[in-house]
C-alpha cells in the first residue's frame, strides 16, 4: 500500500491505495485559516503538522497489518513558511490566496523587467506567489526577516518535519516566482538582483524522488514503519493532474477543476509562456511543464450566492432553477471577480457584478448568469491557452463537475469536449501515484497511469450563438467596470 497526503487550505486529506490504485483508507482533518487583516490569509504550520500526524495515525489504524511502503506529498501551492537557524517557524505561513503583496510585486518588477521574469520563470511577479511574500517580510517585518535561514513551501515544510530533510520539487517550486524553468533550478540571477540569499531555498529534486525517510519518533507516534520513504510529490494542481493521468505524453487532454476556484490545466512538453503572462506556466510533476488558467471564485461564486442570497436552497435545487432560465440567462451577465481575479487580468482589486438586470428577471436568471459567468471567465483563459497548445479535451473534476447542468454550460461555452472521470481522489491520489513510481512499483508514470480508471460520460459541446454573443459582451465588462470601483 501507498499513502498520498494533500495538505489543503481547508484541511489535510490522506488516503491509502493498493498497488492497483484501489482506495483502501481515507481521512481528512481540518485546521483554521486566519485573516488578521482584510485580504490577508495565514495558517499555523503547527496546525498542519498536528492534523497531518492525526491523519497518518488514522490511516495507519485503518490499514491494520498492511504495511505502507511509501508516502507521497502534495499541497496548496505558493505559501511561505520562514524558518530560523534552528529550523523553527518564525511567523505564521502566508498563503496562496493572500493579497498583501501589491507593493512587493511592484518592487520586484522594477528590479527585473516583467518580460525577463516571464522569460525565466514563466510568470510575471504575482501577488499570491512566494517570492513577493519574502520581499514583503523584508520591508514590513524586518525583525522576523533578520532571523530567516530557510524558506519552504507548505508541503515541503511538512516533509521537513516528517523526515528532517528540507527539499522541494519543480511543480511547487515553479510557483514561487524564482525558479528558472529551463533548468528547473533556483534562478540565482533573480535572487541576487533582489538581494535574497539563494541558500535559503531548499535543493530541488524531481517529483518522484525520495525526499527523506520517516523519522523513527514520528513513525512510532503515528504507527507507520520507521524509515518509510517520503516522496517529494507535487503542488496540488500538478498532483491532481497526475492522478488523472494528464501528462505531456498526451497534449490533447487537460483538466478542468471546479472547486472553490476554477482551474484549467494544460500539459506542455516545453516551457512556452503566454508573452503577457495572463495564464500561469509551471513545471509539471512528470518532468514536463503545464499552463494553468485560474478563476479565483468558481464554485466560490455559487457558494457565495447560496450563503448570502438563497441560504435555504440546496445546491441541487439551485442547479434545477438555473435550468429554468435559458442559455444567455435572458441577457443577464455575471462577472465572477468576487475575490479579485487571476487569469487573465492578474488583478486582486477587481470585483464582481451582475449587469443588465430588469424587473422581468428571476432568481433562475441570476443563478444561471453565475454559472455562465464562471464559464466565460474560464473561456478567457482557455482562449489564451489555445494560442500555445491545441488541447481538445478536458477531464472535469471537483464539486462543480458533479452538476450535469453546469457541465453542459461549460462544454458549450468552452467549446470543448468534457469528460467526467469515473473515480476521483484528487491531489492525494496523484501524490500516491508519484510515490509508487518513487519506490519503483512502476518504472515510470506512463506505466503507473495504466491503473487509472477509464473515463466515461463524455459531454459534447454544442455551438450556441447566444453564448458567443454573450461572451463578446462579457469580455468588455472588466474594463467597463474599472471606472466605478
Ligand atoms: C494555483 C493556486 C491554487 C492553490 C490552492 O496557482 O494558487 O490552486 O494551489 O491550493
Amino acid at each position: 500500500l501507498v499513502i498520498g497526503l494533500d495538505l489543503g487550505t481547508g484541511g489535510v486529506r490522506a488516503i491509502a491505495v493498493d498497488l492497483h490504485g484501489q482506495l483502501m483508507a481515507q481521512t481528512t482533518k481540518s485546521y483554521p485559516l486566519f485573516t488578521p487583516h482584510p485580504g490577508w490569509t495565514e495558517q499555523n504550520p503547527a496546525d498542519w503538522v498536528e492534523a497531518s500526524l492525526e491523519a497518518l495515525s488514522d490511516i495507519a489504524q485503518q490499514l491494520g497489518e498492511n504495511c505502507a511502503i511509501a508516502l507521497g506529498l502534495s499541497g496548496q501551492m505558493h505559501g511561505m513558511v520562514p524558518l530560523d537557524a534552528e529550523g523553527h517557524v518564525i511567523r505564521p505561513a502566508i498563503l496562496w490566496n493572500d493579497q498583501r503583496t501589491g507593493k512587493a510585486v511592484e518592487a520586484i518588477e522594477s528590479t527585473i523587467s516583467r518580460q525577463e521574469l516571464i522569460q525565466r520563470t514563466g510568470n510575471p511577479a504575482i501577488t499570491g506567489f512566494q517570492l513577493p511574500k519574502l520581499v514583503w517580510l523584508r520591508t514590513e517585518e524586518p525583525q522576523a526577516y533578520a532571523q530567516v535561514r530557510q524558506i519552504l513551501l507548505p508541503k515541503d515544510y511538512l516533509g521537513y518535519v516528517l523526515t528532517g530533510v528540507a527539499v522541494t520539487e519543480p511543480s511547487d517550486a515553479s510557483g514561487t516566482g524564482c525558479l528558472n524553468l529551463a533548468n528547473r533550478q533556483w534562478d540565482s540571477d533573480i535572487l541576487n538582483a533582489l538581494k535574497m540569499n539563494p541558500a535559503w531555498f531548499p535543493p530541488v529534486v524531481e517529483s518522484t524522488a525520495i525526499a527523506g525517510r520517516l523519522k523513527p519518533e514520528i513513525a512510532a507516534h503515528v504507527g507507520l514503519p520507521a524509515g518509510l520513504p517520503v516522496i517529494a510529490g507535487g503542488g496540488d494542481n500538478a498532483a491532481a493532474a497526475i492522478g488523472l493521468g494528464i501528462s505531456a505524453s498526451n497534449l490533447n487532454r487537460g483538466s478542468l477543476s471546479i472547486g472553490t476556484s476554477g482551474v484549467i490545466f494544460a500539459p506542455l512538453e516545453h516551457p512556452i509562456p503566454d508573452p503577457e503572462g495572463r495564464v500561469h506556466l509551471f513545471c509539471h510533476a512528470d518532468g514536463g511543464y503545464h499552463l494553468l488558467g485560474v478563476t479565483l471564485a468558481a464554485g466560490g461564486s455559487l457558494r457565495w450566492y447560496r450563503d448570502t442570497i438563497a441560504p435555504q436552497i440546496a445546491f441541487a435545487d439551485l442547479m434545477q432553477l438555473a435550468e429554468r432560465s435559458q442559455p444567455g440567462a435572458r441577457g443577464v451577465l455575471f462577472l465572477p471577480h468576487l475575490a479579485g481575479e487571476r487569469s487573465p487580468h492578474l488583478d486582486p482589486e477587481t470585483r464582481g457584478a451582475w449587469v443588465n438586470l430588469a424587473l422581468a428577471h428571476s432568481q433562475a436568471d441570476l443563478i444561471r448568469a453565475v454559472l455562465e459567468g464562471v464559464a466565460f471567465s474560464l473561456r478567457e483563459a482557455l482562449d489564451i491557452i489555445h494560442n500555445i497548445t491545441p488541447m481538445k479535451q478536458l477531464l472535469a473534476t471537483g464539486g462543480g463537475a458533479r452538476s450535469s447542468v453546469w457541465l453542459k454550460i461549460l462544454a458549450d461555452i468552452l467549446q470543448t469536449e468534457l469528460i467526467a472521470p469515473k473515480a476521483e481522489e484528487g491531489a492525494a491520489y496523484g501524490a500516491a501515484i508519484l510515490a509508487m513510481v518513487g519506490v519503483g512499483v512502476y518504472s515510470n508514470l506512463e506505466a503507473a497511469f495504466q491503473i487509472l480508471p477509464q473515463a466515461e460520460n463524455v459531454v459534447q459541446p454544442q455551438k450556441n450563438l447566444i453564448y458567443e454573443s454573450a461572451f463578446q459582451k462579457y469580455q468588455q465588462l472588466y474594463e467597463a467596470l474599472k471606472a466605478v470601483r
